[in-house]
């Protein structure tokens, strides 16, 4: 049968900036800058910088790496790695499903936000107008009983964004839209640090983020949400650079690419945080309190305090243009990463072409995207569901991916010599010593510490009939539908990944 062939990127440019906007996204913006406050400020470098050194770029290399070799997608690729392998990677493509259709709906957010910015219209209550006005949030947890249009109807746009860039193909696609996505975020975000630096107060939360509290760095705590940060923001352990990089061509330098890509993205991390930090150190001066009081955690950061910010500043609206601008064009080249993921595992193990697979999967993603998250169950939903399947999805997966390459089928020597073939930066031992030895210590180790944290309390206080359905359902879930799609016999017509190419004992 002839073998259908696989789509390519258009050049080694065009794979890095598609990488590099997989990994920028929501996470760099709101996540770092109060990940960072909590955990040491300026002393939270160290720990972030190791775990990026120890475990963000070796994963990274590894996935690539996979992806290059295989020339699949997760399910398809660690397959070939050994055939039981095969749930790993669809666990993974369960995970970027859940992911995908709850971050969309921050996305869709954030395009209201564009237009809310411009008159102000969150008024004096920003807080209230987020979740009273705009999202009409239930008082508690329970069955859906609304129905919100004013998120809907971005969200249905952000899809058939997301969709229709997917349908385009690689090249055409997703490659030509990070080559648009990437300048403009910079331009926009470029603009926003600058004039965040130039705000009264700007030296005195930057000084807040910087300060060191280097009694953080003895704190396992610390440690934990380090990695736990470069895992979410690098992209690794959802199966994303694996896929990407099944599209390069033979000859692809993985070792520098992904050096590339993980000192962008912390780069572009560092300058997020001292944006937002300026920013808010302008809020603390203005009010006289502390920059501790204007810090707040995840969706509060972003929709609450900001709005309170740019009320308060001179051209408020241009600020609050840019910072929820940069927010969704950050957001959606991650976002068509993350679905690539789920259309490029059923391409493969049916072969299936790309439009009806994009309409067919991508669809059903959107669907259940545009049904549960605009409801006014949707804040506890995400809420939810994103904590436990970053913990117990991303992290889990990637830990047992580690251990099962390094340890069970030992394929990192084999590993080692297919990126040395191609690559500039030669990899030596320090690489499967951390991938063998550190990165699976240390996420061993946040796994505990978390699940210790989790039975202590339940999650966000929420009741246990919440944490147990939509948290640990939905994270149980994905493993158990994993394990049984691994099962289905798929019928492959002419897609890449034959028996044949199983590793023969030997050959890794
Ligand atoms: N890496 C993406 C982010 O930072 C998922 O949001």
């Amino acid at each position: 049968m002839a073998q259908q062939q696989r789509e390519q990127w258009g050049t080694r440019a065009g794979f890095l900036l598609a990488a590099i906007g997989s990994a920028i996204g929501l996470g760099n913006i709101w996540r770092f800058p109060y990940v960072a406050y909590d955990n040491g400020g300026g002393a939270f470098l160290i720990p972030y910088l190791v775990a990026l050194l120890t475990a963000g770029i070796p994963l990274l290399i590894l996935e690539y790496t996979i992806g290059h070799r295989f020339r699949g997608s997760p399910p398809a690729a660690y397959r070939k790695l050994a055939r039981p392998a095969e749930a790993i990677g669809w666990w993974q493509v369960l995970i970027c499903f859940v992911i995908a259709a709850y971050y969309a709906v921050i996305i869709a957010w954030a395009v209201r936000f564009v237009g809310f910015s411009i008159g102000l219209q969150w008024g004096d209550d920003p807080a209230g107008f987020l979740f009273g006005d705009f999202l009409q949030v239930a008082e508690s947890p329970g069955p859906i009983s609304g129905y919100v249009t004013g998120v809907a109807v971005p969200l249905i746009a952000v899809w058939v964004i997301t969709l229709g860039v997917l349908a385009l193909g690689v090249q055409k696609g997703i490659e030509w839209a990070n080559k648009i996505f990437i300048p403009m975020l910079v331009v926009l975000f470029g603009i926003l640090v600058v004039r965040a630096l130039f705000l009264p107060g700007a030296a005195t939360g930057l000084d807040a983020l910087f300060s060191p509290d280097w009694s953080a760095i003895t704190s396992g705590g610390v440690w934990v949400a380090a990695y736990g940060q470069i895992f979410f923001s690098l992209s690794v352990g959802f199966g994303i650079m694996v896929t990407y990089a099944s599209y390069l061509r033979r000859r692809a330098d993985m070792t520098g690419s992904a050096l590339v890509a993980g000192f962008a993205n912390s780069s572009f991390e560092i300058l997020a945080g001292i944006g937002v930090f300026a920013t808010l150190g302008f809020m603390a001066v203005s009010a006289n309190i502390p920059v501790g009081e204007v810090v707040e955690s995840g969706i509060g950061l972003a929709f609450v305090a900001f709005p309170q910010i740019i009320s308060q500043m001179p051209l408020g609206a241009v600020f609050g243009v840019l910072f929820f601008g940069s927010l969704v064009v950050a957001g959606l080249s991650s976002l068509i990463s993350i679905v690539q993921v789920v259309v490029a595992a059923v391409m493969d193990r049916t072969g299936l072409s790309r439009v009806p697979t994009v309409l067919g999967v991508g669809g059903a993603v959107a669907i259940a995207s545009i049904v549960l998250f605009p409801s006014d169950q949707g804040l506890y939903l995400l809420d939810v569901a994103d904590h436990f399947i970053n913990q117990y999805g991303i992290a889990l997966a990637a830990l047992v991916l580690v251990i099962v390459v390094s340890w069970v089928v030992r394929a990192l020597p084999g590993m080692q010599k297919h990126a040395n073939a191609t690559s500039a930066v030669p990899l030596g031992r320090w690489w499967r010593i951390t991938l063998g030895v550190i990165t699976p210590v240390v996420l061993g180790w946040m796994m505990i510490d978390s699940l210790i944290a989790e039975f202590r309390e339940n999650y966000g206080g929420y009741e246990t009939w919440v944490v147990a359905s939509l948290g640990w359902g939905v994270a149980i879930g994905a493993i158990v539908i994993g394990i049984i799609l691994s099962l289905v016999p798929w019928k492959r017509r002419g897609a890449e990944g034959d028996e044949s190419d199983v590793l023969e004992e030997g050959a890794r």
